[in-house]
């Protein structure tokens, strides 16, 4: 009885005592081979159930993706110029997460929800948002009005993609001294991918030409960046810019080439035509 005892209790699941019977014998064992196949087919049920979840939730992924890029392609329509500039943003963007030392499904997220920042200028008559040349004091106030405009545009859907890109689009342009809009934010009370974004965000403004001014040079806009740490920009945000910097000058280039390419195949096209 002892060693029935612990017998079990190292594991085993059946006994035959001596003298073995053999019709005995056969049956007990064809019972541990079908039990053997029970497990077999119940593990590899739970492998294919676990595969079946693994691929809803990346292709849930895949359309709140495509959802974004979808969206961020209708803003691109009023506003051509606005496409590359929020693609060069969300780049930007988690180089500074990266050197931030943010998770990589963090850094990717950022890189995601970013580009949707400016998605409330949808909301913003074209008088202003197309307007060449300095806005009036009264046309600057509706053109704020984007980040709310965005942030309610996004703000109520259950996709955690989505959600950050309301949290973005509504932070944007909070300052770390207070001074930003829509909310007056200040410090770490303004969400985290909001710092980030708003440098790459004011980094792309000021480095492309736009129809109030011309493209700043590089070195002029990274020291007004540097020199705003502490005022416009988060100071600990703004370290991770300067780490960030070789890549942010290759994400630069690469957009350089691409726009040339973009150029270059136009005019094939119209002396095709
Ligand atoms: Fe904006
Ligand atoms: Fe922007």
């Amino acid at each position: 009885m002892t060693t029935r005892m612990a017998a079990l209790n190292a594991g085993a699941i059946d006994f035959l005592t001596k003298p073995v019977d053999p019709i005995e014998f056969m049956a007990r064992m064809q019972n541990i081979v079908s039990l053997a196949e029970a497990r077999r087919q119940l593990a590899e049920r739970a492998e294919w159930l676990r595969q079946e979840v693994d691929k809803a939730v990346r292709e849930l992924r895949e359309r709140e993706e495509e959802i974004i890029h979808r969206l961020t392609l209708a803003a691109g329509y009023k506003d051509p110029d606005t496409a590359r500039h929020t693609m060069r943003v969300a780049l930007y963007s988690e180089a500074i997460a990266i050197e931030l030392g943010l998770p990589e499904d963090r850094c990717r997220d950022i890189r995601l929800a970013a580009p949707m920042h400016d998605i409330g200028k949808v909301g913003i008559p074209d008088t202003v948002l197309l307007k060449q040349g300095k806005l009036t004091e009264n046309e600057f106030r509706q053109m704020q009005r984007h980040a709310q405009i965005g942030s309610d545009i996004l703000a109520k859907s259950h996709s955690s993609l989505l959600q950050l890109a309301a949290e973005i689009a509504s932070a944007h342009h909070e300052r770390w001294d207070g001074q930003g809009y829509p909310n007056r934010l200040a410090g770490d009370i303004i969400p985290l991918s909001g710092r980030i974004v708003c440098i790459a965000d004011n980094f792309d403004a000021l480095t492309t030409e736009r129809p109030y001014k011309p493209a700043w040079p590089y070195e002029q806009t990274v020291q007004h960046i540097i020199d705003r740490a502490g005022t416009q920009f988060d100071p600990v945000c703004v370290a991770a810019f300067r780490r960030a910097l070789p890549r942010i000058q290759e994400i630069m280039e690469l957009d350089r080439q691409q726009r040339a390419q973009e150029m270059a195949d136009e005019m094939n096209g119209a002396s095709a035509a």
